[in-house]
């Protein structure tokens, strides 16, 4: 059976050879080169663009606002991110104008040629800020979006406790960094508008495109080309590329691509929203959890596009896998003028379980608790309630999960080999860092209702089966794992199962590649429409093996022409209730849980410092391909200690300056420890064969856990991210002083 098993990737030997044909790889006769004019400064107005008389301007097409044809507004959550600014700008690196020519010389050339003058208006770079002064859009001031999770009475249980423990945690911003820069070609085909490119949600690009050149969904073709890397930066940037390639494309009348270079991609893209995370907990002497208060604010940048959901997930997730029975957690998403912020692998859920991990080691410090035993003591049991009040009852053993890390890490030993260590060593301290955490599978709450997803499983005229999803691969794996799951059901082979791509006039429209929902979600699904599938060859009874192809062969004969067509639609499970006013009930189907433990070692001469263990063990359900999973595993953590150690976003009018690869220091092999993954297994009714979501869980946990083993090993409290050694330095000088 090939789930379980390590199936080697489908696409994997093509990207070995370099054989696979990117975006930019694609030579399209006649194809013009697309480039971007943009706002020099954060927010005014609009007062002249000139363009330099030295560069003929007949050779070039030149778009702006005027150009289009419906609303200027990307399709989002709210339509107020504007394709093309229009009379003013809201961040800095705003798109103003667009210009193709068929020789990227004289498009650089001329892209240099443009200058846009504005009036300055003052600008808000800072979310804590004043809310009402400078607004940047519509309401009362510059928050955009309010959640209010509700627990019993955490109010009077404040008026009583033992302790009272507070802390405010910090996390900046992030890049994504995908190896593969944004990328998008359009053009016209058969009396359609066709955008190919680079993205994770081909449905959303076809929303956008039909609502700003308001045609209907039958006159656009949106075709996901190979995709290098994604992270959340190819779920909503994407819309707005595929606008302006298409936008260029049908004033040409020619095929128009927009590549960005790595400069461009970074400062102007989305990226991680800072999070300002505030915690009040009260606790009894036992170190049990009695009254959480949260409130989370997070920049979410210029527009609205996708934050009000980051903001939802963020404080879904924010009071960590623990049990309290009184709880109240606020979250404000608030406009600044930086740069639209978008999703990121986590959506939210990291920056607040950064907080929450942190937290619990100062309250372990504070309460004379190990960390470890404080955990133990507040891990969420079978039958008790998250802080939606959705009963847990999985059947996950939390406790489990963190001992059986405590023993792959060695904790004990190694606190006590630290202690040695650090009193006899001149400069170099250790320590070891835990971070308990949990990530829904899934859209939040209704979502996957409001999505109605739809797969397809169709049997072939030789016998093969192909999948059709509109499920994109971008270097997870998805492509290998949704063909495993099919190949699974139909006891075939994977060499007879093959993935379409995902090219919106071929395949279903089910849903985007975000949110840890394509193991869980499409996967279920997928077993679905191969029921389907059987029951349309063989209404009587099972097929499986040979016979499914055979009995395909046989319809095919019988039904010369037709399609055999095997289908599933997604339905909420009766077991599953979310109250979308109330924020209260079953937010997620299912929740994947680890625990990871950070070994950290700082050097007091350089402040450089070095993760040299880490352990990571979840539990995600069914793992389907051990490979593959171990493979996202390792990526997230990866990603997490960049994010905690290295990756700093330095904002400068709101915007990344550092935006280059020499300076914005992503973690490279040689920075990483052996990252030691283990998996348990607590199959989920909700997904195929159990499994749950994957992708986005390891992100939740590295920072947390490498911060608390610098706390650990320093006997210091750090209470924000990224720890650069500059950032160390300033804090321990700054004890120093105090
Ligand atoms: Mo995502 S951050 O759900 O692509």
């Amino acid at each position: 059976m090939s789930v379980g098993s390590d199936i080697p990737r489908v696409d994997g030997l093509d990207k070995l050879r370099g054989s696979t044909t990117y975006i930019d790889d694609l030579v399209i006769p006649g194809v013009l080169h697309g480039g971007t004019i943009r706002g020099p400064i954060a927010r005014g107005k609009i007062r002249r663009i000139h363009f330099d008389p030295a560069i003929n301007w007949n050779e070039f097409v030149v778009v702006d606002h005027r150009d289009i044809p419906g609303p200027n507004e990307i399709a989002m959550i709210e339509n107020d991110w504007r394709a093309l600014a229009a009379g003013d700008v809201r961040h800095k690196h705003e798109p103003i104008v667009l210009i193709a020519h068929r020789s990227i010389r004289k498009l650089r050339e001329a892209l240099r040629a443009v200058r846009v003058e504005i009036e300055p208006r003052p600008a808000v770079f800072n979310p804590r800020g004043a809310l009402t002064p400078e607004l940047i859009q519509h309401g009362d001031d510059n928050v955009f979006k309010r959640i209010d999770i509700h627990k019993g009475d955490p109010a009077a249980v404040f008026k009583q406790a033992p302790h009272v423990v507070e802390g405010e945690y910090h996390t900046g911003s992030q890049e994504h960094l995908y190896l593969e820069t944004q990328g998008m070609l359009a053009y016209r085909q058969d009396g359609r508008l066709v955008v190919r490119g680079s993205m994770q949600c081909p449905y959303f690009v076809v929303n956008a495109l039909t609502h700003l050149f308001q045609k209907t969904a039958d006159e656009v073709r949106v075709i996901q080309s190979p995709t290098g890397g994604a992270f959340g930066g190819k779920e909503d940037y994407p819309s707005l590329l595929a606008v302006h390639a298409a936008l260029l494309a049908e004033k040409a009348g020619a095929p128009v691509k927009i590549i960005y270079d790595r400069r461009e991609d970074m400062a102007a893209s989305t990226k991680r929203h800072p999070g300002y995370v505030r915690h009040r907990t009260a606790v009894d002497n036992d170190g049990r959890l009695m009254a959480m208060e949260i409130d989370v604010v997070l920049d979410a940048g210029a527009y609205v596009t996708l934050s009000p959901v980051v903001l939802s997930r963020g404080c879904i997730h924010a009071a960590g896998p623990y049990y309290c029975e009184n709880v109240h957690i606020h979250g404000e998403a608030r406009l600044t003028n930086s740069p639209p912020y978008g999703a990121f692998r986590g959506f939210g859920a990291p920056q607040t379980q950064f907080a929450v991990e942190r937290h619990m080691d100062v309250i372990a410090e504070r309460l004379g608790i190990q960390p470890a035993e404080l955990r133990r003591r507040n891990l969420l049991r079978d039958g008790q309630t998250t802080a939606t009040g959705q009963v847990f009852r999985d059947g996950t053993d939390l406790v489990g999960i963190l001992d059986r890390a405590l023993e792959l890490t060695a904790y004990d030993e190694k606190r006590k080999q630290h202690a040695a260590h650090n009193r006899a060593h001149p400069y170099l301290r250790r320590g070891v860092g835990l971070a308990c955490f949990f990530h829904g599978a899934g859209f939040t709450g209704s979502g996957e209702t409001d999505l109605a997803s739809e797969v397809w499983v169709d049997g072939l005229p030789d016998g093969r089966i192909e999948v059709l999803t509109a499920q994109t691969e971008m270097g997870q794996g998805a492509a290998t794992i949704l063909a495993q799951i099919v190949a699974d059901r139909l006891g075939l082979d994977m060499s007879q199962v093959s993935v379409a791509t995902p090219d919106t006039a071929r395949v279903p429209n089910s849903g985007p590649t975000v949110a840890s929902r394509t193991s869980m979600v499409i996967g279920k699904l997928l077993q679905q429409a191969s029921d389907d599938l059987v029951s349309r060859i063989n209404p009587t009874g099972s097929t499986t093996g040979k016979a499914v192809r055979d009995a395909i062969r046989a319809w095919h004969v019988a039904n010369p022409g037709k399609k055999l067509r095997g289908r599933a639609k997604y339905h909420q499970p009766p077991t599953i209730n979310w109250d979308e006013e109330q924020y209260r009930g079953d937010a997620y189907a299912a929740y994947a849980w680890a625990t990871h433990a950070a070994e950290v070692e700082v050097d007091l001469r350089t402040y450089v410092t070095r993760v040299t263990d880490y352990v990571a063990l979840q539990e995600v359900g069914k793992v389907i391909n051990p490979t593959l999973a171990t493979g996202q595993i390792q990526g997230g953590v990866a990603q997490g200690i960049g994010w905690a150690l290295s990756e700093e976003v330095v904002l400068e009018d709101g915007v990344m300056a550092n935006s280059q690869m020499s300076n914005y220091a992503i973690p490279v092999a040689g920075d990483l420890p052996p990252i030691r993954v283990y998996f348990e297994e607590q199959p989920t009714p909700y997904g195929p064969r159990g499994a749950k979501g994957i992708g986005e869980l390891p992100m939740d946990g590295p920072a947390p856990a490498v911060i608390n083993a610098v706390c650990a090993a320093l006997g210091t409290s750090i209470n924000a991210i990224p720890l650069t050694p500059e950032r160390l330095m300033e804090h321990l000088e700054g004890d120093d002083d105090g």
